[in-house]
């Protein structure tokens, strides 16, 4: 089955040779063609250019009448699979506790680990299904799932266990990330090395057995695990083939940007709050620093300083965070807009870190994050729009017409 779109007025973020990722000043080149054809051959991408040179048969033929086409985002950090919502904290939020004041008092990660342990497997399941079903609305194509509100083996397993559901039953490329060292549950309380143990002995030992995650994920922050807990846990996930993708300085200067390099970690996640020396840190390396101005948006935290690591010559990642406490929300049209806004980023840094930069930062960047020949057909068509940085400026309205995923269309 072959498509053919034509007419499309911009067709953004095309490769001719695929880049492992983009960085520095070139984060804010977006390369397009004009007035352009885009052909895809079942689930790939066949070929492009400009519309003269058009093949002009094809099974089905699209005219985009200047409509624009954007490879799909890549979302390189969500939480989905979770039980309920926590609504009631937001409303302690508005009344002055902090995300950390919330964590200490038993809610925040412990609430929804508790939820989800009375919470069925179908449940869990038909609940993420909603939340894939919106992100890919959005322009999603690909993401990152953890587990994390399991904090046991059986639910761990769980979790990931709905994370393979979704794989299997939905279009949305989906890559599994174990996150057992997200909290230390309660019945662990003031015995965190003993967690940690679980976590190594028993915990990535069978979620790498039975095949249940690519990536190995640990909360690296004050309260939560240290330098040295994690550490521990990234070495033995490195034993299991586990790839490190971690939660680092969210809460304070944790030196979890250091030990997710150290551990060649595929990305560093949050970095709400960081100095030249976790810039320095990550120089060099293939390490993605990736950032959730949707998190800073929701809890009100200092926004990450995306533009000095861009300057730094670094490559940039966006991603949104879904989850139930920081960021009940997984559209990344407005991560643009908040990276923009609030970021000083430009529209085009924005969709870099959005589309090659995510996909890199799920290991998915031969396959995914730009139009390519050979690529996966993950695409976003959009409604008519005067420019591309009309997409973050507009930032409550909707640019989405059309989803294609893997060369079919979404929802039709
Ligand atoms: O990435 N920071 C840690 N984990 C999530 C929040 C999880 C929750 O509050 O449920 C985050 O923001
Ligand atoms: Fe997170």
């Amino acid at each position: 089955m072959t498509t053919l779109f034509e007419n499309i007025g911009r067709l953004v973020q095309v490769e001719r040779t695929i880049r492992p990722f983009v960085s520095g000043a070139d984060m804010n080149i977006l390369p397009e063609i004009e007035n352009a054809y885009l052909l895809v051959d079942g689930d790939k991408i066949a070929a492009f250019g400009p519309m003269a040179e058009s093949p002009a048969e094809a099974d089905q033929v699209v005219d985009l009448g200047g409509r624009y086409i954007l490879p799909s985002f890549c979302d390189g950090h969500t939480h989905i699979v979770y039980a309920g919502s926590r609504e009631h904290e937001f409303i302690d939020k508005i009344n002055g506790l902090s995300y950390e004041e919330i964590a200490k008092r038993g809610g925040g990660i412990l609430n929804s680990a508790e939820r989800l342990h009375n919470t069925s497997e179908d449940s869990l399941y038909e609940q993420a299904l909603e939340r894939v079903d919106e992100m890919i609305r959005f322009g999603t194509g690909a993401a990152d799932i953890k587990s994390g509100y399991g904090l046991s083996l059986e639910d761990e397993l769980k979790m990931l266990r709905v994370i393979r559901r979704l794989k299997e039953s939905t279009p949305l490329t989906i890559r599994a990330n174990f996150l057992g060292a997200h909290a230390v549950p309660a019945r662990y309380k003031g015995n965190q090395t003993a967690y940690v143990d679980e976590i190594c002995q028993e915990m990535i030992p069978a979620v790498a057995e039975q095949g249940l995650a690519e990536f190995i994920d640990v909360f690296c922050d004050k309260g939560f695990f240290s330098v040295e807990e994690t550490a521990r846990m990234l070495e033995v996930g490195a034993r299991y083939g586990l790839r490190p993708k971690i939660h680092a300085n969210e809460l304070d200067v944790s030196g979890g940007v250091q030990v997710g390099v150290q551990y060649g970690a595929l990305s560093v996640d949050h970095l709400e709050r960081t100095t030249q020396a976790e810039i320095e840190a990550l120089r060099g390396t293939h390490t993605i620093p990736t950032m959730l101005p949707g998190t800073s948006f929701f809890l009100g935290l200092p926004y990450g300083n995306a533009k000095g690591m861009i300057e730094a010559g670094l490559p940039l990642a966006l991603a949104s965070d879904y989850n139930p406490g920081s960021t009940p929300s997984g559209n990344m049209k407005f991560v643009l807009s908040l990276a923009c806004i609030n970021m000083r980023l430009t529209p085009a840094q924005a969709i870099n870190a959005t589309t090659i930069n995510g996909a890199a930062a799920l290991d998915l960047a031969a396959s995914h994050g730009s139009i390519a020949v050979g690529k996966r057909a993950n695409l976003l068509i959009t409604r008519p729009i005067p420019s591309i940085d009309f997409i973050p400026y507009a930032y409550t309205t909707d640019i989405v017409e059309a989803v294609m995923l893997g060369g079919e269309f979404y929802g039709e």
